[in-house]
């Protein structure tokens, strides 16, 4: 297998051949997660609720996501690297989230993302300009659970909507070259996806999206706490961790996993 690049994912998502993606912290499972054929790994901050048990992921800090990100860059060599920019490291300035892309992409990131619509553009711009690809976020954006009054679905209105799609088509107008839809309703979803010329990643979103990312700890069923409808343990009838994720790659290649009528809103 070959390195997965920006031109291929591209292509990827013009042909509609799926994308997997999952996240990752570590050298040893960024390791078996590229022997499974995962097509991206996000180094997400997700980290913070999995492996530092906080209950949100607004107090992770970027040493925190320069040293996972590191680590998962030393343990693969084929998969693509997002790395997340936390909350407080992107917001005060587009000069500020530059130089924070940059540390990440110095340690191995190919790729950086960060949450919200609208406000975004500018420093998104700034970014890619500058030589650093970037990965939107929009839906529900976890940095801002307060702010959206708890755990919900996003875009269910008309207004709703029509906010979603002008965000996501102003973001790849700043150069956003890919896109997390997270808990967002399979026909706005795939309605996107298929309007843009950029991959897009679902997290209950649907299985018209390009492709798919779930945090590693909920698919491997190791993660304590709130289950969120779009989550399936691949560990249930798989005898290692090794066949879960070679089985997330296959069903998420082959369309059959999310089901819409289950995982979908
Ligand atoms: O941090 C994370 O795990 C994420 C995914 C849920 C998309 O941002
Ligand atoms: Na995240």
């Amino acid at each position: 297998r070959k390195p997965v690049t920006l031109p291929r994912l591209l292509e990827m998502h013009a042909g509609g051949e799926k994308i997997a993606m999952l996240t990752c912290y570590d050298a040893s499972f960024a390791h078996v997660l590229d022997e499974a054929g995962v097509d991206v790994m996000l180094v997400g901050d997700s980290l913070g609720n999995v492996l530092h048990g906080a209950s949100s992921t607004v107090a992770v800090s970027m040493d925190s996501m320069l040293y996972h990100t590191r680590s998962v860059a030393r343990g693969s060599n084929k998969a693509w690297i997002v790395g997340d920019l936390p909350f407080d490291s992107y917001h005060a300035s587009k000069e500020e989230a530059w130089k924070n892309a940059a540390e990440l992409f110095k340690l191995g990131a190919h790729m950086v993302k960060l949450e919200g619509g609208g406000w975004t553009n500018e420093t998104v711009r700034f970014i890619t300009e500058r030589g650093i690809p970037v990965c939107a976020h929009l839906g529900f954006t976890p940095q801002t659970v307060t702010s959206l009054g708890g755990f919900k679905v996003q875009g269910r209105s008309e207004a709703g909507a029509a906010l979603l799609k002008r965000h996501a088509q102003e973001l790849v107008e700043a150069g956003a070259q890919m896109l997390v839809l997270e808990m967002v309703p399979a026909a706005l979803a795939k309605e996107i996806t298929e309007s843009l010329p950029i991959p897009v990643i679902g997290i209950g979103a649907g299985v018209g999206c390009s492709g798919q990312v779930l945090v590693l700890h909920d698919m491997l069923g190791i993660s304590h706490g709130r289950h969120p409808r779009f989550v399936r343990n691949f560990m249930e009838g798989s005898s290692s961790i090794q066949q879960a994720v070679r089985r997330y790659v296959e069903e998420v290649k082959a369309g059959t996993f999310p089901v819409d009528a289950v995982h979908g809103f």
